[in-house]
């Protein structure tokens, strides 16, 4: 898997060269885009990297509507009816949803076919793009049907942040918290400082180093069965209060901000648990309230935040298993935690 990361020169400059070489001669391609990469970001694409200007494209709906084994079973019958064979390249210009189904769907094509992934969001450049997890969702249950195929390339060229919201590049902002959090706590010092300081810029060497974490936890277990882990620090937590926020009379949250919310309990816990200092919990709150507003939780609430808690799919052996942190950079997996430990962390988020 070769990384294109952000420096000086264009990262797409950088794919045109890699695909004007031999390797790729055979090569056609198939770009996935949904409404908004189509609008924002496809043009930018083709007009730097040459090879792609014959390729065909196929939009799908925007966010997980995508994810859906229907549109897999359609794009499979699109690259059927072209006569796509194994060298077909599938490009993947989007969010992490683009690429979990490009991705799910260049694994099942003839056994398995390359695809290359362009992340246009922050949570897709610093997480969702690197590391071969795809997938579709099935019914409500989301990301249980998949593969793990890694990318033939990632190509991050951050300059397609420029278009988004900034609830969603906050959205990516917490997933790189939790990313130098785990792993390197000089960048997350640094990170917390610019958030603090009311300006916040997403540098690309930022970016850089936090693609560069993930792929490196990745290469050492690729299949998730151990030490990747640790990158679902605070998601225990976070996927729970993210499909909580979708209840009816509720404010629905992105991942990335139910994450960030997550990461408190999951730093107070650490602090109960493991020892860790309390000020990186008290330094940690305040920070993330600048980017998301802490949600009270009745305990009427916490009932239904435990009740996803027991269907996450990091559970083992009927225990809800938590990532939690010794020090910053420190993290321990797959801790059994108990029940009332976890509706007094979800009580302790303000
Ligand atoms: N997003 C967590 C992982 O890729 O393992």
């Amino acid at each position: 898997m070769t990384i294109i990361t952000p420096s000086k020169t264009s990262s797409l400059g950088r794919l045109n060269r890699i695909l004007s070489g031999s390797k790729y001669s055979d090569a056609r391609y198939f770009i996935l885009v949904d409404e908004n990469t189509y609008s924002h970001c496809l043009a930018k694409l083709i007009s730097n990297v040459e090879q792609l200007q014959s390729a065909e494209f196929f939009e799908v709906p925007v966010g997980e509507e995508c994810k859906d084994i229907a549109i897999a079973q359609q794009l499979w019958e699109t690259l059927l009816e072209s006569d796509a064979d194994r060298n077909t390249i599938i490009v993947n210009l989007g969010g992490g949803c683009v690429s979990d189904l490009g991705g799910f769907v260049a694994a099942g094509y003839k056994r398995g076919i390359r695809y290359i992934n362009i992340p246009t969001s922050l949570i897709g450049m610093i997480d969702a793009s690197i590391g071969g997890k795809t997938a579709v969702n099935v019914g409500a249950s989301k990301n249980q049907v998949g593969f793990f195929l890694q990318p033939e390339i990632t190509c991050i060229h951050p300059a397609f942040l420029d278009t988004l919201p900034d609830e969603e590049i906050f959205n990516g902002i917490f997933e790189m918290l939790k990313t130098f959090l785990i792993a390197d706590p000089e960048k997350y010092h640094q990170l917390c400082e610019i958030i603090l300081s009311g300006t916040l810029v997403v540098l690309p060497e930022m970016i850089t180093a936090c693609a560069e974490i993930k792929a490196a936890v990745v290469k050492q277990d690729p299949e998730d069965r151990s030490i990747r882990h640790i990158l679902n620090f605070g998601h225990t937590f976070g996927h729970a209060i993210e499909s909580f926020s979708r209840q009816p009379g509720q404010k629905p949250l992105p991942h990335g901000m139910a994450v960030g919310i997550g990461m408190v309990c999951a730093l107070y816990l650490s602090v109960q648990k493991l020892g860790l200092g309390q000020e990186h919990l008290e330094y940690y709150r305040q920070v993330a309230s600048k980017l998301v507003k802490m949600p009270q939780y009745s305990l009427a609430d916490t009932e239904q935040i435990l009740a996803f808690m027991r269907q996450d799919k990091k559970n083992a052996d009927g225990e809800i298993r938590c990532v939690l942190m010794q020090e910053l950079g420190a993290p321990v997996i797959d801790l059994p935690i108990d029940e009332n430990e976890l509706r007094t962390a979800l009580l302790k988020i303000q």
